[in-house]
């Protein structure tokens, strides 16, 4: 029987020792590239959200590689797109968070008029690896009133232990891939 887990899975490159050396890094370029595999992706995202129970009222996409994903989920879906982005890039008035990072931190911003109280948003990324950056997404977003239904991502690195941080703070977690 069909397995998208196995199918994704084979079309993710590995790189070895890359950004830093030990580093074994999930490369989803190969995946994007392949016009059937980048289709059946999104279907699955799209089939799960579009049920009545889990469909938002808005996609919230993690820069850079969340917005390759999460704006064709949220146009599939005929919902709104906003991109939670890396410090400074955003021109409003904006809400911040910063994470740590294994060497220094990382903040990231949200437009203050991105979400409304009240809005159930899907948070998306490509992969979640110590899970710092959709945690502060999700903080972002309630920041601002808005409940995040549910996080969404390709690849979980679950020894990293990110996952399972953000179950425990309460976030639901849909990931397709593991890579131990
Ligand atoms: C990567 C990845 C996730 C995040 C996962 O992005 O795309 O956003 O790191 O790591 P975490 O779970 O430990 O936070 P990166 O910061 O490399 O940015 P990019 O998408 O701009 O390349
Ligand atoms: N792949 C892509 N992004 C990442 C990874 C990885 O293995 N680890 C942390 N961010």
């Amino acid at each position: 029987s069909f397995s998208i887990s196995t199918y994704l899975r084979e079309h993710i490159r590995t790189v070895p020792d890359w950004p830093a050396p030990g580093v074994q890094f999930r490369d989803i370029t190969p995946l994007l590239q392949d016009p059937e595999v980048f289709r059946t992706l999104i279907k699955a995202f799209v089939d799960r959200y579009q049920s009545p129970e889990r469909r938002p009222d808005v996609v919230a996409g993690l820069d850079a590689r969340g917005f390759i994903i999460g704006a064709v989920v949220a146009y599939e879906l005929k919902v709104g797109f906003v991109p939670v982005r890396k410090k400074g890039k955003l021109p409003f008035t904006t809400v911040q968070e910063t994470y740590e990072l294994e060497y220094g931190s990382a903040t990231v911003e949200l437009h203050t008029d991105a979400v409304k109280p009240g809005d159930r948003v899907l948070l998306i990324d490509d992969l979640i690896a110590t899970g710092g950056t959709m945690m502060a997404g999700k903080r972002l977003l309630e920041k601002l009133g808005a409940t995040v239904l549910e996080g969404a991502a390709i690849v979980d690195l679950p020894e990293l232990g990110g996952s399972q941080r953000l179950k425990e703070s309460g976030l639901a977690l849909h990931t397709l891939v593991d890579f131990e």
